[in-house]
């Protein structure tokens, strides 16, 4: 499959999913971000988050689903706040919840390698959130798109799973003992046909997804050719995800997250 297939089957796969959080989570959600209080951010995101500053920045949040972390980010003092993500589904839900927020924030249906040039020099600040790269079939071309969205020393925060959590399969495999099924260095993207929605796990998705997984060799050499300069990067024994929450419970600390400060070069 040629990567505009595989972005067209996630599009596909997110607009049956966003049926899915529409039901289990959507008016909860509809009902919370009204809060001037609303946070989405965990406490390793507020401690980078203020050693950011977000005050007045301008944010952009590729693939940001529902928009729930760019409200929480505008609601953080930032100041031009834009979000893109391939699902007409999740972007329809977004733009309820800015309304129900009543904040100024932009999101707009794009393939994250298809934003227009119109934004390119953009931004301070891009946010990449957990469950993002693996859905991106070419990570250069991605974080080249990253930069090509920031200003000339723009940052770039990403939290996300850790690329070893994928050496097990989180569907067999016991959490407390976990035996390694797969290829740290595999080529091959994971084919999911279907399985159990993370945020309803009563519900299943049925259309099939591609992740790629990307070493942090390809990460850091992404980053190096985008011209975007590593300032910290910290691995996390707990898990940001629901998909691997359990591995957490490993006595011997499984390396699940990590966190990532770089800067686009003046
Ligand atoms: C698990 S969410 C990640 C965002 C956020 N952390 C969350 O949990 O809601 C993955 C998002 O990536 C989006 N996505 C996948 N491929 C994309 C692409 N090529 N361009 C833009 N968005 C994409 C999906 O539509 C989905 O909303």
């Amino acid at each position: 499959m040629n990567e505009n297939d595989i972005c067209e089957a996630h599009r596909k796969g997110w607009n049956e999913t966003a049926a899915i959080h529409e039901r289990a989570a959507l008016g909860d959600l509809l009902e919370a971000v009204r809060s001037p209080d609303f946070c989405t951010f965990d406490e390793v995101e507020k401690r980078i988050f203020g050693g950011i500053d977000l005050a007045g920045k301008d944010v952009v949040q590729l693939a940001c689903n529902n928009a729930r972390e760019l409200i929480s980010v505008k609601r953080a003092g930032a100041g031009r706040c834009v979000g893109f993500d391939i699902s007409d589904a999740f972007v329809d839900q977004a733009h309820r919840l800015i309304e129900a927020a009543q904040l100024d924030v932009e999101v707009l249906r794009s393939n994250v390698y298809n934003i227009p040039a119109e934004y390119d020099n953009g931004f301070d600040l891009a946010y990449l959130t957990v469950g993002t790269i693996g859905w991106l079939p070419d990570l250069s071309r991605f974080l080249a798109k990253v930069a090509e969205l920031l200003r000339p020393g723009g940052q770039l925060f990403i939290y996300e799973l850790h690329p070893f959590v994928f050496v097990y399969d989180e569907e067999t495999t016991d959490p407390i003992d976990p035996r390694i099924t797969r290829s740290y260095f595999r080529d091959e993207p994971l084919i999911f046909h279907g399985g159990q929605d993370y945020v309803d796990p009563e519900s299943s998705v049925e259309s099939t997804g591609y992740w790629h997984h990307h070493t942090f060799g390809q990460i850091m050499t992404s980053l190096i050719e985008a011209g975007i300069i590593l300032e910290s990067f910290e691995e996390f024994p707990h898990c940001n995800s629901s998909t691997h929450a359990e591995f957490a419970k490993q006595p011997n600390r499984l390396p699940l997250c990590y966190a990532l400060v770089a800067r686009k070069q003046m």
